[in-house]
Order: C-alpha cells, then sequence, then structure tokens
C-alpha cells in the first residue's frame, strides 16, 4: 500500500510517500522558521498562506524522488489536528481533494500519534508495548503504549510545554526563534551548575509536568543587576539542566510504574543531544532501550504522517468526505 502523507498543522510544510512493502519512499519539507523568525514566534495566517504555496511543488518534488506518478498512490494521510486551524485546513483540504481526484480513501491523522510512531520508522524498532515520551512545542506528555491506537496518557504538562518553555525562554534572553535549537547551541558553552533553576512538579507523587515557573526563575536571574551577557551561557545551560532532569525524574518514575523496558521518546525537544545523552547513562541503569527518530524527524514532518496514516488505513480506516480538523483534540478522542 502507497500512502502520500501531508504535515500541515504549524510552520513546516511535510510531505512524504510510505510504501507499507518497501517503506519510506521519498520525503520533503519546507520550514518557515525564516519567515517567522522576525516576529519572534509563529503568526498563523502567513503559515496558513505560506502552507497553501508549497504543498503542490513539494508534492512534485516527492513523486519524482520515488519515481511514482500519483495514480498509483493507494491512500492519503493527512495531519487533521491538533495545531493551528488555518493552517491545518490547508492540509486537511488539499488532501481530502486529492483523494476525491483519484478516488482513493483519505485517513485523518493526530499530530502526536504521528510523532508517536516516527521511531518505528527506525531500526532497530520497538516493539510494543512501551512508554513513550512525546516532547514538542505543544505538548509534553508521557504514554504506555500497548498496541497502535491504544495510548494510555500517564501524566502530561498542566501549563507550557518543554518545548514552548525552551521557545519562551529563549525569547527571554533574545536568542532566535525557535529557542529550543538557540537555547540548546549556547548552553554548550556554559556550566549547568551556575544557577540552581527549579524542578517543577518531581518533589510530589505522579506523572505531569509543569514548566511555566522554569521561564519565571530565568526572567527573575535575567532581572537582577549583576547578571551580564557573559553569562548568558551558563543561564541557558542551567535552564536545560532543570528541563532535562524533570523529564529524567518522570521517565524514570513511569518506567519504574509501568515495568516498561522500552522508551521511545519523540517530538522537537527529542532532538537535544544533552537529553539523548543523559536518557542514555539513566536508561543503561535501568535495562532499558530508548528509541528516537532520526534527527530529521524528530520535528514536524510529512513521513511520520505517511507512516501512521498507512498503519491506520491498513487496520480498514478511513475518514469520510467531510473536511473536519480540530485545533485541540485528545489522542483517542474521536475527530
Ligand atoms: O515537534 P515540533 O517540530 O512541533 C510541534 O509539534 O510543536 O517541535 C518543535 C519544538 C520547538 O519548541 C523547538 O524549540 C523544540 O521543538 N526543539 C528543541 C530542539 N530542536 C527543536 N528543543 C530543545 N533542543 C533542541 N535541539
Ligand atoms: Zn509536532
Amino acid at each position: 500500500m502507497l500512502v502520500l502523507g501531508i504535515e500541515t498543522s504549524c510552520d513546516e510544510t511535510g510531505i512524504a510517500l510510505y510504501d507499507s512493502v518497501k517503506g519510506l519512499l521519498s520525503h520533503a519539507l519546507f520550514s518557515q522558521i525564516e519567515l517567522h523568525s522576525t516576529y519572534g514566534g509563529v503568526v498563523p495566517e502567513l503559515a496558513s498562506r505560506d502552507h497553501v504555496q508549497r504543498v503542490i511543488p513539494l508534492l512534485n518534488d516527492v513523486l519524482a524522488q520515488a519515481g511514482v506518478d500519483k495514480k498509483a498512490i493507494d491512500g492519503i494521510a493527512y495531519t487533521a489536528g491538533p495545531g493551528l486551524i488555518g493552517a491545518l485546513l490547508v492540509g486537511a483540504s488539499f488532501a481530502r481533494s486529492l483523494a476525491w481526484a483519484l478516488d482513493k480513501p483519505a485517513i485523518a491523522v493526530h499530530h502526536m500519534e504521528g510523532h508517536l510512531l516516527a521511531p518505528l520508522l527506525e531500526t532497530p524498532t520497538p516493539t510494543f508495548p512501551f512508554l513513550a515520551l512525546l516532547v514538542s512545542g505543544g505538548h509534553t506528555q508521557l504514554y504506555y503504549v500497548r498496541n497502535l491506537g491504544e495510548y494510555e496518557l500517564l501524566g502530561e504538562s498542566v501549563d507550557d510545554a518543554a518545548g514552548e518553555a525552551f521557545d519562551k525562554t529563549g525569547k527571554l534572553m533574545g536568542l532566535s526563534y525557535p529557542g529550543g535549537p538557540a537555547i540548546a547551541a549556547m548552553a554548550e558553552h556554559g556550566n549547568p551548575e551556575r544557577f540552581q533553576f527549579p524542578r517543577p512538579m518531581t518533589d510530589r507523587p505522579g506523572l505531569d509536568f509543569s514548566f511555566s515557573g522554569l521561564k519565571t526563575a530565568v526572567l527573575n536571574t535575567l532581572q537582577h543587576e549583576s547578571i551580564s551577557t557573559a553569562m548568558l551561557p551558563d543561564i541557558a545551560a542551567s535552564f536545560q539542566a532543570a528541563v532535562i532532569d524533570t523529564l529524567l525524574i518522570k521517565c524514570r518514575r513511569a518506567l519504574t510504574q509501568t515495568g516498561a523496558k522500552q522508551l521511545v521518546v519523540a517530538g522537537g525537544v527529542s532532538a537535544n543531544k544533552q537529553l539523548r545523552a543523559q536518557l542514555a547513562a539513566m536508561a543503561a541503569t535501568m535495562d532499558v532501550q530508548v528509541y528516537y527518530p532520526r534527527p530529521a524527524f524528530c520535528t514536524d514532518n510529512g513521513a511520520m504522517i505517511a507512516f501512521a496514516g498507512c498503519l491506520r488505513l491498513q487496520q480498514g480506516f478511513s475518514t469520510d468526505l467531510p473536511i473536519v480538523v480540530k485545533p485541540k483534540w485528545a489522542m483517542g478522542e474521536s475527530l
């Protein structure tokens, strides 16, 4: 089964072709980072307008790369939420129209299910059941994944997501958008022990997260008169250490609680090298295997949507003709 995947939920247009027998045939991405960087964050209307311009050239790109005609496509998967409504509507209407024109089924994919399944595109491949830590710009969640579509939410952020904390803190520090990669780069030259930022919600039981106070702690430090720009790398490193420590403490707790021996980590923040190094060290002490998507598939991409859509279509699911998108959508809740 050859499935076209279309991702337009935020500021990346991602298109890919996944074949259930041959694997991933091709993928193409256009990132709007430059477009939004002037504003220090994503401007929803600009995002939608840019997606409109990118979808057709990127589709032609992936077809040419794979050397297939669009008539060979057996199904079309698209992100139907969560995300920015205008951006979602571009991908959803494009996908639905193409599916209608080709007379092929279409399938609405949950963006976070795409992230969650992305590590299954790699080898070695995790096998069900596993624990999943999803860390993106909009979500920080721990799931116990029993099987495809059987996701038990164990904990999530009660306020800012981990990526959002990186982005907001980066903005406070005057760094370029998105803050995650910018803080990570600056932290390489900093001392993570110079500033003691809080590890929120780690001193009480449970698997929920809270990251908004961390950003305020950084703001208070930045406003202190003794702080100079030479100290910014130490602040970046100390902030990053606080986020990573918090994620690690909750992962260890969830692994112990579930007895899971496989941990899947996905979403934009899973590209963070320090997070990966420290998770590896922790996993080694617990006899746990950690799985990630390749760096290009940690952040938003079409491959994860094509893959998740293919698995769903193979299970016999498809989505009706009306174009429905959900800017807020809990995984497991019907569209
Ligand atoms: O998964 P993603 O592309 O989009 C959402 O679904 O939100 O994640 C984007 C987030 C941004 O907040 C970005 O700052 C963060 O991932 N990010 C990182 C790194 N690369 C991307 N955070 C920390 N370290 C990184 N290396
Ligand atoms: Zn994402």
